[in-house]
């Protein structure tokens, strides 16, 4: 075991790529706790993601997200999800890195939109061309995930159990400890 590996598994990517799922997934298989970024500041300020960026705006909810992935540093046997836009500040990106192993979720545009399409939850896409938001905010973004990732796995042609599947075997390589703790258990 690596003592320098902080022994979290952060997950980053776009809305709808299935970080929160998929995330749940390999924390019960893999025995750590499960956090998510976003449920962390609905619990600090009291409000739905929804209405904290039409009470507070954007730069309030970034600050937000900023404080609690500060936070994150304490966590040690954790998976946690972070917000699609978790990784647009250098600062996060760099604190990311510190807190886990970092796991970029993709899937092709058209997946992404289906998959967000199914709920209205999330803010920067409630607008006349959703479609069209999201394709602009996929190609500003693109640079900021490869910047933040050590590996990226691309959900597209996978089921969710196949994707957890994926990520179970590709974290079981960073930390190879864990397999061995399970089968001595
Ligand atoms: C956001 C993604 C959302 C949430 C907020 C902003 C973004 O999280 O943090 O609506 O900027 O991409 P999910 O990626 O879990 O949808």
């Amino acid at each position: 075991m690596n003592l320098e590996t902080p022994e979290n598994v952060v997950l980053v990517g776009f809305m709808g790529s299935g970080k929160s799922s998929i995330g749940r997934l390999l924390a019960k298989a893999i025995g750590f706790d499960f956090l998510d970024t976003d449920q962390l500041i609905v619990e600090r300020t009291g409000k739905q993601i929804p209405e904290i960026f039409a009470e507070n705006g954007e730069e309030f909810f970034r600050d937000q997200e900023t404080c609690v992935i500060r936070s994150l540093i304490e966590q040690n046997r954790t998976v946690i999800s972070t917000g699609g836009g978790a990784i647009i500040r250098v600062e996060n990106r760099e604190m990311l890195r510190r807190t886990g192993f970092v796991v970029c979720l993709t899937a092709s545009e058209d997946i992404l939109f289906e998959r967000v399409s199914r709920n209205t939850k999330r803010p920067l896409l409630q607008c006349e061309n959703p479609r069209q938001a999201l394709s602009k905010l996929f190609a500003a973004r693109a640079e900021a995930y490869e910047l933040a990732a050590q590996w990226t796995l691309d959900t597209s042609l996978l089921t969710q159990h196949e994707a957890a599947e994926a990520l179970i075997q590709g974290v079981l390589i960073h930390f190879p400890w864990i397999r061995s703790n399970s089968n001595n258990s």
